[in-house]
């Protein structure tokens, strides 16, 4: 098949050098095992890439599953990819199969892979490199024969030298890597795409054809489209549903797309909804912050977890802890110092020593930490008949911050 047929089957759309020489690749990795590393910004066709693959290859009559790496609690990530027995955490009330195991003899599209936590890596580059996986709780190996197309948004490079991501997966991973070239480095594509997605939607919702003026479509053009042809495409429906004017001018196209910096448009329409756009812009920020502290701090908790018994490790942990909580500035249920936001994390004495099978199991716990405060107060004070100085020395608060709980939480 050459590439316009792919093209064809596939509904790929556009003409630059740059798709057509990933297509390309694509096709001549697609009939071998070999796993493929799919980066390009969020939108911009990775997946649509995956399922190529996958067809032309001899898998496909096998299975194909995409899991987005990024959107499974870390907790449960090893249990999802991999299986796990019954009872091996609290909640396993049956044994479950993995991705891994159900997709044997097929393709399995691991999306955001650099989300995946490094405990998970090493499974995976165990099953890329023998095949083997063991589920988790159990102890017996177990085959299976899946290829991987992982793809990313990130410099996974940048995450290597970061410590986060292992070197070792990376270049087993990138064994051929495919970049899927941003819609504004294909700018030809552009005008091509919103064609056939508005023919699409004018046709699916019964509605009149549109037609741009060249004022619009010059302003298609110089967009920066951050969100890719995925944003193409919903601009597109909602053009085809909305738009009373049939016939869209640049102006028009302002209600659909932000003027950036105002150098897309002909000076002459140069206006307002600017601040919109930076408010929303802002927004935006605030959200994805917000994204970024909860992941930081449900990765802490569980490392936090992991190291159990290491006491060297925990006052770090716990200043650290109490930083990030300073930072994101919970609600405070009433004024006062920074120690309102203290987190107490229970220290235990024995050496229990949960094994990388348990993660899901760690974070479940973890999570529950936040509700069992008062519960681990009053053990503190039990085991330490009351003394509170040994129970505020245990539980990595100061006595003060104890008196203040006991105090709040009702404890006496
Ligand atoms: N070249 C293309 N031609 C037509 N549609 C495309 C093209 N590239 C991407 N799409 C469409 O754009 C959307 C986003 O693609 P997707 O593969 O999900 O992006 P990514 O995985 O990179 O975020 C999908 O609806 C897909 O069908
Ligand atoms: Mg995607």
């Amino acid at each position: 098949m050459d590439v316009q047929e792919i093209k064809n089957r596939f509904g790929i759309i556009g003409n630059s050098p740059l798709l057509n020489r990933a297509i390309d690749i694509a096709r001549q990795v697609a009939p071998t095992d070999i796993s493929v590393l799919i980066t390009g910004e969020s939108g911009s066709g990775k997946e649509v890439f995956s399922h190529i693959i996958h067809s032309m290859s001899p898998r496909k009559h096998g299975p194909f599953i995409a899991v987005n790496c990024g959107a499974i609690p870390e907790g449960t990530i090893d249990s999802e990819l991999f299986g796990h027995e019954k009872g091996s955490f609290t909640g396993a009330h049956e044994a479950r199969k993995g991705y891994f195991e159900v997709v044997d003899g097929g393709t399995i599209f691991l999306d955001e892979v650099a989300e995946l936590p490094i405990g998970t890596q090493a499974r995976l580059l165990r099953v890329l490199e023998t095949g083997e996986y063991i589920r988790v709780g159990s102890s017996k190996v177990q085959k299976t024969n899946v290829r991987v197309i992982a793809a990313t948004n990130k410099d996974v490079f940048d995450a290597v030298k970061e410590g986060k991501f292992r070197e070792d997966l990376y270049y087993r991973l990138n064994t051929v890597p495919l970049k899927i070239p941003a819609l504004r480095e294909r700018k030809e594509d552009i005008y091509l795409l919103f064609r056939k997605f508005i023919a699409d939607f004018t046709d699916k919702y019964r509605s009149p054809s549109v037609q741009l003026d060249p004022d619009a479509q010059q302003m298609l053009m110089n967009y920066s489209w951050p969100g890719n042809v995925r944003q193409l495409k919903n601009i597109a429906e909602q053009i085809a549903v909305l738009e009373k004017n049939r016939d869209i001018t640049a102006e028009g196209m302002l209600n659909y797309i932000p003027n950036e910096s105002g150098n897309n448009l002909p000076m002459r329409i140069e206006k307002s909804s600017k601040d919109d756009f930076s408010e929303r812009d802002i927004l935006y920020k605030v959200l994805f912050d917000m994204k970024k502290d909860m992941v930081e701090l449900k990765k802490l908790v569980a490392e936090i977890i992991r190291n159990e018994g290491n006491s060297a490790d925990f006052s770090s942990h716990q200043q650290a802890i109490n930083q990030l909580y300073r930072d994101i500035e919970l609600p405070q249920s009433s004024a006062g110092s920074n120690d309102q936001h203290t987190l107490t994390i229970h220290q235990p004495k024995s050496e229990k020593n949960y094994g990388r099978m348990d993660e899901a199991h760690e974070v479940e716990e973890s999570l529950s930490l936040f509700e069992k405060e008062s519960d681990l107060i009053k053990k503190a004070l039990k085991k330490h008949k009351g003394k509170r100085k040994l129970a505020a020395q245990e539980l990595g608060i100061s006595e003060r911050t104890l008196y203040r709980k006991i105090k709040e939480l009702d404890l006496n």
